[in-house]
């Protein structure tokens, strides 16, 4: 279980994640929603401890993030960031093996190569595996760095818009790729998200941020509501029910 409590980031006097106290519960997807700007990335920036927060407290397993040591975090953990540059000249290959080094430090075994040779199957990546990184489309290059964050194999995986750049076909595909490592291999996965039949059809919880405060947490039949949608994002959206979904239409 992620433990947040009465956690806030402020930059300068203005708070950017407000006093925000929540549990997420182990196993299964929660969809983490809401506007631009709401505060989501910064929250699951502090969660992996790449952002400091300036109060509260969290723990994952009842390990309190800011005292556990890395590596022992970094294999109960992992996290995919909203923005990944790579600087180096890196094959598709080399970026997935860096999601073992919590586990290697860098000298690969069997048994991280089997987990590498996973991650790129599961993604579909097989055919780019020797390309470089900058020979890849927008959404083969997402694909390449959550194969990295999946090979990291932690108990939980935080992934800030992993649909950013996937077509439609591979944005349905990550979602029940996602789905189906929370329900086969028993992770919680923790993911942003924009759209919000997405988090209705995949997600088990939703939670919801607007102005670095958390709105409205509960099932997708609890969220997915025009009246809370209409809360969160201050937009008007028709709510049906398709083939037993609940599904959000707005233009
Ligand atoms: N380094 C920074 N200095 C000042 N303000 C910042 C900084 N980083 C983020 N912010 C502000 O913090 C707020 C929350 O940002 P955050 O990235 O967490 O939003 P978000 O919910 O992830 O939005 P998006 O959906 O656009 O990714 C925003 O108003 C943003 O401008
Ligand atoms: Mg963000």
């Amino acid at each position: 279980m992620i433990v947040i409590n009465n956690v806030t980031k402020r930059y300068g006097d203005t708070p950017v994640v407000d006093n925000v106290s929540l549990a997420l519960p182990p196993r299964g997807v929660t969809a983490l929603i809401g506007p631009n700007g709401a505060g989501k990335s910064t929250l699951l920036s502090m969660i992996a401890r790449l952002l400091p927060m300036d109060h509260g407290q969290i723990t994952v397993d009842g390990m309190d993030v800011v005292e556990t040591a890395s590596d022992r975090l970094a294999r109960r953990l992992s996290i995919l960031r909203q923005d990944n540059h790579v600087t180096a000249r890196l094959t598709v290959r080399d970026l997935v093996s860096f999601g073992r080094y919590p586990y290697s430090k860098g000298r690969l075994t069997t048994k991280d190569n089997d987990h590498i040779e996973r991650a790129l199957a599961f993604l579909e990546l097989e055919p780019f595996a020797a390309r470089f990184l900058d020979e890849l489309s927008g959404g083969q290059r997402q694909r390449a760095f959550v194969a990295m964050v999946l090979c990291q194999d932690t108990d939980y995986v935080l992934l800030d818009e992993p649909l950013n750049n996937l077509d439609m076909k591979h944005s349905v595909g990550m979602m029940k790729l996602l789905r189906r490592t929370a329900d086969e291999w028993g992770k919680t996965i923790v993911l942003v998200l924009h759209d919000i039949n997405f988090a209705s059809c995949y997600a088990d919880n939703i939670v919801a941020m607007r102005d670095g405060a958390v709105l409205h947490q509960g099932s997708p039949r609890a969220i997915i509501r025009p009246e809370t949608l209409k809360d969160i994002y201050e937009v008007d959206v028709a709510v049906h029910d398709i083939e037993g979904r609940r599904i959000g239409v707005y233009f």
